[in-house]
């Protein structure tokens, strides 16, 4: 869809980068060229995505463990990043979340999400963002959102609420750091199945079938199906590239349209009872401590 050499000589960090969403988007940025660095908390996960997408695409992927909530930490790397050379994009992609009634969240439980997607979030967006400024060097950055940034969303309160926050601060920035040719915007997608997201947020459905679910779930969705990663992987690129440097402040969904239905996880939520949401509970906390177990950073 796009000239081979179209993000040719561009440096862009994805955090999260070494799953999910993340892997995806970076992906495409090595396939149009340009070089990828990511960092996430598993290190093992990390050198085995950058592997498979050097493999698949050719040029350079390289690693950072690094987890986002602590700011001392995010700053050390993205020091050792620009001494190397500067980068030219950022994609904030890492998040946490799993769905829970409100009322059940410990405040750890809220701080562990608020903690990864709104003061990680910022963290990594204010040590990249002084640096341009500082140099004096353009730079472009896409945040990963969702949909609930419009809608609010029941049973992930903590999630809706800090991707908000990274919404306003989209849209603030983007008129703050204009001048300084420092682009900022964000990427709201609908359902795009993957295995970490699908765990914590519909632990009952295999993330594969849902991706050919037209009869179930996904009939809500006006388009009858879930995304495409090539779709987000389009988009992000585009984006990252300079064809388009006016576009600044937004956040872009792109869901089939299912937001414009209302649809969030309320009407599928609201009639569980305790032991359903017992069991949920125990699928997502087993999920995370396998997660765990594979942690270095
Ligand atoms: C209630 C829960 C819980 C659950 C964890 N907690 N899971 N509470 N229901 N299902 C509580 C724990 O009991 C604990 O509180 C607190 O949260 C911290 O738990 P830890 O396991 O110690 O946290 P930590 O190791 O920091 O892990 C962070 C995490 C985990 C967010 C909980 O899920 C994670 O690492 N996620 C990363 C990947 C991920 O979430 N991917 C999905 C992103 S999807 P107490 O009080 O008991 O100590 C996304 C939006 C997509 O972002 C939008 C799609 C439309």
């Amino acid at each position: 869809m796009f000239k081979e050499d179209l993000l040719k000589g561009k440096r862009i960090l994805v955090t999260g980068g070494g799953s999910g969403l993340g892997k995806e988007m970076s992906r495409y940025f090595l396939k149009y060229g340009a070089e990828v660095l990511i960092c996430g908390r598993r290190v093992g996960v990390l050198e085995e995505t950058a592997k498979e997408l050097m493999d698949e695409q050719g040029g350079s992927v390289k690693c950072y463990g690094l987890d986002i909530r602590g700011p001392q930490d995010v700053d050390n790397v993205i020091n050792e990043i620009f001494e190397e050379a500067p980068l030219d994009g950022l994609v904030n992609n890492a998040a946490g979340n799993f769905i829970s009634r409100t009322e059940d969240l410990s405040h750890r439980g809220f701080d562990a999400i608020a903690s990864i997607v709104f003061h990680g979030t910022f963290y990594v967006t204010h040590a990249v963002g002084k640096r341009w400024l500082e140099l004096g060097r353009p730079g472009n950055i896409i945040s990963i959102l969702a949909t609930w940034v419009w809608t609010g969303s029941a049973f992930t309160v903590p999630s809706a609420m800090s991707k908000s926050g990274i919404h306003s601060m989209t849209q603030s920035l983007a008129t703050e750091w204009g001048k300084t040719g420092v682009r900022i915007n964000a990427i709201a997608p609908g359902p795009f199945p993957t295995e970490g997201a699908w765990a914590r947020l519909s632990p009952n459905q295999d993330p594969d079938e849902a991706k050919s679910d037209s009869s179930g779930a996904y009939s809500q969705n006006p388009m009858g199906r879930v995304g495409e990663m090539e779709e987000l992987g389009n988009l992000a690129t585009f984006l990252m590239s300079d064809g388009c440097n006016y576009l600044n402040g937004q956040t872009i969904a792109i869901d089939g349209a299912e937001y414009l239905t209302g649809g969030t996880f309320y009407r599928q939520l609201a009639s569980l009872k305790d032991e359903d949401w017992d069991a949920l509970r125990d699928s997502i906390k087993s999920t995370n401590e396998k997660d765990k177990a594979k942690r270095s950073v």
